[in-house]
């Protein structure tokens, strides 16, 4: 039996990475978490093409996609994302990243650059993405669609202690802003929105926990 596609799109810090990857271990699937992709891009842009003002030279960027090489290597059941063979998964978390990546994100360049990896990817079945617009662009046809979603004051909590984790400093006030900011951008550009699929079921997890959220997604899927 063909495995299944899974889209889990929503917004920012509502745990969808960290659920998808739980739920690919239990059901034997692949897991591509696509705002790792957006990321690792507005790495690579912060590097090389910068104005002298400090901000993206977009057009640079553009014209440098052919310099970008994006890989997903697994690490001890762990898949680390490298760009041109350098380790950047724990500099993509970066609060520099954070603040710039929705503005990299919303160009059609960008999205193109990034559309066809994803969709290939998802050919043979048996993969979970996460992202904002997988059930509604990059994958339209999964099998099962989800959409995530809780409060800002919980998003910012957990994205925090996130941070706090990975040896990141960060302030409560600034996570949140960034949060609405990235939110807002997202969902007001004009290529592949963050928005529901119409089809999608929606869980609200401001007070589930991850193991509850994974549960209410698995009893979904198996309900089928
Ligand atoms: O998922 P994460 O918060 O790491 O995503 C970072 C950013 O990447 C998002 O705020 C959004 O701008 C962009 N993104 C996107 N489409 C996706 C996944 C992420 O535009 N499918």
């Amino acid at each position: 039996m063909k495995k299944p596609v899974i889209a889990i799109d929503g917004y920012s810090s509502t745990g969808k990475s960290s659920i998808s990857k739980i739920i690919a271990e239990k059901l034997g699937l692949i897991h591509l978490d696509t705002g790792a992709l957006y990321r690792g891009v507005t790495w690579f842009a912060l590097q090389n093409c910068l104005n002298d003002n400090g901000t993206i030279n977009l057009e640079r960027l553009f014209s440098s996609f052919d310099q970008i090489e994006l890989e997903f290597k697994n690490q001890n059941g762990e898949l680390v994302l490298f760009l041109n063979h350098i380790d950047i998964s724990k500099a993509i978390r970066s609060n520099e990243v954070s603040d710039n990546v929705s503005l990299v994100a919303k160009q059609k360049e960008v999205r193109d650059f990034l559309l066809e990896s994803q969709r290939s990817l998802a050919e043979k079945g048996g993969i979970i993405m996460d992202g904002r617009d997988i059930g509604t662009v990059v994958l339209p046809n999964a099998d099962f669609k989800f959409f995530l979603t809780a409060s800002i004051d919980e998003r910012t909590k957990r994205r925090y202690n996130e941070l706090l984790t990975l040896g990141i400093e960060a302030e409560e006030q600034q996570v949140k802003q960034n949060l609405i900011e990235r939110d807002k951008i997202d969902s007001e550009r004009e290529i592949a929105p963050l928005r529901q699929a119409e089809d999608a079921i929606v869980i609200d997890n401001t007070d589930l926990t991850k193991k509850e959220t994974i549960q209410a997604i698995l009893n979904h899927i198996q309900k089928i």
